[in-house]
């Protein structure tokens, strides 16, 4: 994706002592990144808030990061917002959530518009309170023709779930004979998740310091780094982002071949 020098370098400026712009390779940038944004309620916790304000509070950390990675000139960012075990949280609090993102994505959208982010999502969409449903194909239809980065806003997402269905879609075709099994192809099998037709990303960040994926991407995450933060996702920003692509940016991918040095 283009991406604005000029504005990038206002955007990063005046730098932080442990890290600034030049640190990063602007050739060497991710080209899709993904994040499991995490910690809210331990962010809230910490202050003696109720874990409803680090949700509200995470909402300014993701405005930032997309703003981020536009600026970067990312061709997709993609973010995990709730599990498919998500739905086990006390229904207070599922409440609020879906409350949010349907707030967040109309109160949003202008800024999808002036930096022509194209919306998508990742889950199934269907078991959502219809209003969060209908603002979120109010999105996905506004956005549509935007040519800029792809926001994908993974909801009542769960990597099994994904991959079942993936399967049980393959499945229904061979048996009613218009698929034979033996076409069936690692491709074939990308273009049945979610993502079908992004890139995988190439950079995980987990904030809050938990080593795990919790049902994330299990299939696209083969062969990603990871960037764990201890960062709680509130207090996620610019720097902390630019701290993971440095990071990436030092390591050696090698997809199970031999570095020639
Ligand atoms: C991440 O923060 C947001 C969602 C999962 C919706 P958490 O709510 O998981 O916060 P912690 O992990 O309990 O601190
Ligand atoms: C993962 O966080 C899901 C999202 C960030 C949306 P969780 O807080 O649900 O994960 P666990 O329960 O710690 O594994
Ligand atoms: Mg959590």
């Amino acid at each position: 994706m283009e991406r604005d020098e000029d504005l990038l370098r206002a955007y990063f400026s005046p730098s932080r002592d442990d890290i600034a712009l030049e640190d990063i390779d602007l050739g060497r940038i991710p080209s899709h990144v993904s994040i499991i944004m995490d910690g809210n309620g331990r962010w809230a916790q910490a202050r003696g808030l109720d874990r409803s304000k680090g949700h509200v509070a995470g909402v300014d950390s993701l405005r930032e990061t997309v703003t981020t990675s536009v600026r970067l000139g990312l061709d997709a960012l993609s973010v995990y917002a709730f599990s498919t075990e998500n739905w086990k949280r006390p229904q207070r609090e599922v409440e609020l959530l879906m409350h949010l993102f349907a707030t967040t994505l109309v109160k949003e959208l202008p800024l999808f518009h002036q930096e022509n982010v194209r919306l998508r999502f990742l889950g199934d969409l269907t078991a959502l309170p219809k209003k969060t449903f209908d603002v979120f194909q109010q999105g996905l239809d506004e956005t549509a023709d935007h040519t800029g980065m792809t926001f994908a806003l993974a909801v009542n997402y769960g990597s099994r779930a994904e991959m079942t269905r993936a399967c049980r879609t393959l499945a229904e075709r061979a048996s009613a004979g218009t698929l034979d099994p033996a076409d069936i192809d690692e491709a074939m099998v990308s273009s049945q998740l979610y993502t079908a037709g992004m890139p995988d990303p190439e950079l995980l960040i987990r904030t809050s310091g938990e080593l795990r994926l919790s049902n994330y991407l299990l299939w696209q995450l083969a062969y990603t780094e990871f960037y764990v933060t201890d960062m709680y996702w509130p207090d996620f920003d610019r720097w902390e982002f630019l701290r993971a692509i440095r990071s990436f940016q030092g390591r050696d991918r090698r997809f199970g071949g031999v570095i020639n040095r």
